[in-house]
């Protein structure tokens, strides 16, 4: 029989720029499998462009109507039979698809491009994701938190800056390199915060919203802030000498700013696109061909990597939660959504139990 403390909240979303409370009766884990109890569960930009407004997702984005949220983070409040390394009140980040596990993809920890139909569900997307007070997760999904971190850090991990790393692995950035970074969003933020660690020096960001400009710079991620407009790649240029920037990464997935990405980097340089959806116009002699240049994609990361991200957050004493500049309980879900949706912010993040007034 069900009682009433078997029930909780969770928020879906119809695909009207509104969200719906539901009640779910709270899961058991079963085999491999553990309760959560969430600490936070942040907003990502694809939430807002593939379900929030309309259903537009399809395969590994169709959205299949259940409790929102990828990006979870919380405590295991229950063990399920035959998991092996994690144990009740371990702190943990939800990697944020499940893949099956056992195809090449799975193998090399990269279960967000799982290639198995049936069994890779992302959280929020094809199976119950963070925004309710329990969720269950597979232990292969989980990645430790360490002590050092709060829930809301390993929220913004769980995607956004797990992203973000791989995508800067990729072109690889040290103190030579100016970086551009187009889209000053949650995920272009990141890009900055993290680039620096890297040690670049001189970090560019282009944005049209000027509370995320203003917070680029209010938090000295980036250096200089352009307003996108026409004159972008002069602009960049004059910053740099004449040359470009030698590392670009558009997070904005805007057609104008990836060409100015590309075109803004100089010869020899390397470019990563992570901003997701609409499409690119490239000349691909004059962009590319004739100055050696490199165009990555790059889509999230692996679980190893994500590990790795989460030590190297504690080596360098850096927080992913001061990005967050908004937090909501699920009761004011509705609330959360609609503000990342106006872009007027950085992070927004639902938080539970103590994460919600820290
Ligand atoms: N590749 C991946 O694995 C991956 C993972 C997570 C998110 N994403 C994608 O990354 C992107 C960024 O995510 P987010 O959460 O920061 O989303 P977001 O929508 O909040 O940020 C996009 C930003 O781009 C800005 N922008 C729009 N037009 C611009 C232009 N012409 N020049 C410069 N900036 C412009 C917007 O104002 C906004 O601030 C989204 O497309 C998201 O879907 C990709
Ligand atoms: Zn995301
Ligand atoms: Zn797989």
């Amino acid at each position: 029989m069900t009682s009433l403390s078997d029930i909780m909240q969770g928020a879906t979303l119809p695909g009207d720029s509104t969200t719906q409370l539901q009640e779910f009766k709270i899961p058991d884990p079963g085999h491999g499998e553990v309760l959560i109890k969430t600490k936070a569960s942040t907003i990502c930009g694809s939430d807002i462009r593939c379900i929030y407004h309309e259903h537009l997702g399809k395969g590994p984005e169709g959205y299949q109507g259940v409790i929102a949220g990828h990006e979870p983070c919380g405590q295991i409040s229950k063990i399920g039979p035959g998991c092996r390394q994690f144990k009740e009140g371990d702190r943990v980040i939800v990697y944020h698809i499940s893949g099956c596990g056992v195809c090449n993809d799975c193998r090399r920890g990269y279960m967000i491009s799982c290639t198995n139909e049936t069994y890779r569900r992302a959280y929020g997307w094809q199976r119950d994701g963070g925004m309710a007070p329990y969720m269950i997760a597979e232990e292969k999904d989980l990645i430790a938190l360490p002590d050092e971190l709060s829930y809301v850090d390993g929220a913004q991990v769980a995607c956004g800056f797990g992203t973000v790393y791989e995508g800067l692995e990729k072109i690889g950035i040290s103190g030579n390199d100016a970086v551009l970074v187009t889209g000053l969003g949650p995920v272009g933020l990141a890009t900055a915060m993290l680039s620096r660690c890297l040690g670049a020096k001189k970090i560019i960001g282009i944005d049209v919203i000027q509370e995320r400009m203003d917070l680029a710079i209010e938090l000295g991620l980036c250096d200089h802030v352009l307003n996108a407009g026409p004159n972008n790649v002069d602009d960049v240029k004059k910053l740099t000498g004449g040359h470009g920037v030698e590392k670009a990464v558009d997070c904005s997935a805007n057609d104008k700013a990836r060409a100015t990405v590309v075109q803004a980097t100089r010869r020899w340089g390397k470019i990563v696109l992570i901003g997701e959806g609409g499409s690119m116009a490239l000349n691909p002699s004059p962009d590319m061909i004739h100055d050696q240049k490199t165009i990555y994609g790059s889509w999230v990361t692996s679980t190893w990597k994500m590990e790795e991200l989460v030590e190297r957050l504690v080596r360098w004493n850096i927080h992913p939660a001061d990005l967050v500049t908004h937090r909501f309980s699920l009761n004011d879900a509705g609330g959360a959504y609609a503000l990342m949706a106006s872009g007027k912010c950085g992070k927004v993040a639902v938080c539970f139990d103590e994460e919600l007034n820290a």
